[in-house]
């Protein structure tokens, strides 16, 4: 079994972003003597793909907890659906293993995760406490939703992925398949049949991709 991040440890984000910070000119990378080195716009391009892979997987998983706990809550007061809650726990588990796989990716070549990480942290909670709250069909309309975007969002990066990258094309293409299987799962819950679905669902979207945007560049 995949070892389990503990996400009340803080990610490395001090160190790293000090080290990005002092880059003088802009474009320019530093090598471990903190001299700079040319980046090649290409580097930079998959960096900032790794960087946005790794913050989605991150609000994928805090997404799942937050509506872990309102299952949880439920649960206690006895009325929860047991299966629900069995259901979102596989996908979070998912999530921690697709997290894990880019944490160690992330170190390995140097690349920071997005300073926007903490901001991640509070509102994947809070969207996916609040669709929780809203019914567990709403719920499934949230991971539909945030679901097809990051489906699509791999799938760019498939496509445009250099060939020497193998590892990084097979664990990409396995991710995929879980958030697809993700998705499906949240349809076959009922997510369509939310109140206000299309609304919800347009919202959900768009608030993913912006996130996307924003954890490629800050
Ligand atoms: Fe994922
Ligand atoms: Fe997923």
């Amino acid at each position: 079994m995949a070892r389990r991040p503990d996400f009340r440890e803080k990610p490395k984000l001090k160190k790293l972003d000090r080290r990005d910070m002092s880059l003088k000119r802009p474009g320019l990378a530093t090598d471990r003597t903190g001299a700079q080195t040319s980046s090649s716009p290409k580097k930079r391009r998959l960096n900032e793909m790794l960087r946005v892979d790794h913050a989605g997987e991150y609000g994928a998983v805090r997404i799942y907890q937050g509506q872990i706990a309102v299952l949880k809550a439920r649960k206690r007061r006895g009325t929860a659906d047991d299966d629900m809650l069995k259901t979102i726990r596989h996908m979070e588990e998912q999530e921690q293993e697709h997290l894990a796989a880019f944490n160690k990716i992330l170190n390995e070549r140097k690349v920071r995760p997005t300073a926007m990480t903490p901001v991640w942290h509070v509102a994947g909670y809070a969207l996916g406490a609040t669709t929780a709250l809203m019914g567990e069909k709403a719920a499934m309309a949230c991971t539909a939703a945030v679901e097809e975007v990051i489906e699509e969002h791999y799938q760019d990066q498939l496509d445009t992925l250099d060939a020497d990258e193998e590892e990084l094309h097979a664990a990409i293409t396995q991710f995929r398949e879980d958030e697809l299987a993700h998705r499906d799962t949240a349809l076959d819950h009922g997510a369509e049949e939310t109140p206000g679905y299309r609304a919800l669902s347009g919202a959900i979207k768009a608030g993913t991709r912006l996130a996307i945007r924003i954890s490629e560049r800050i």
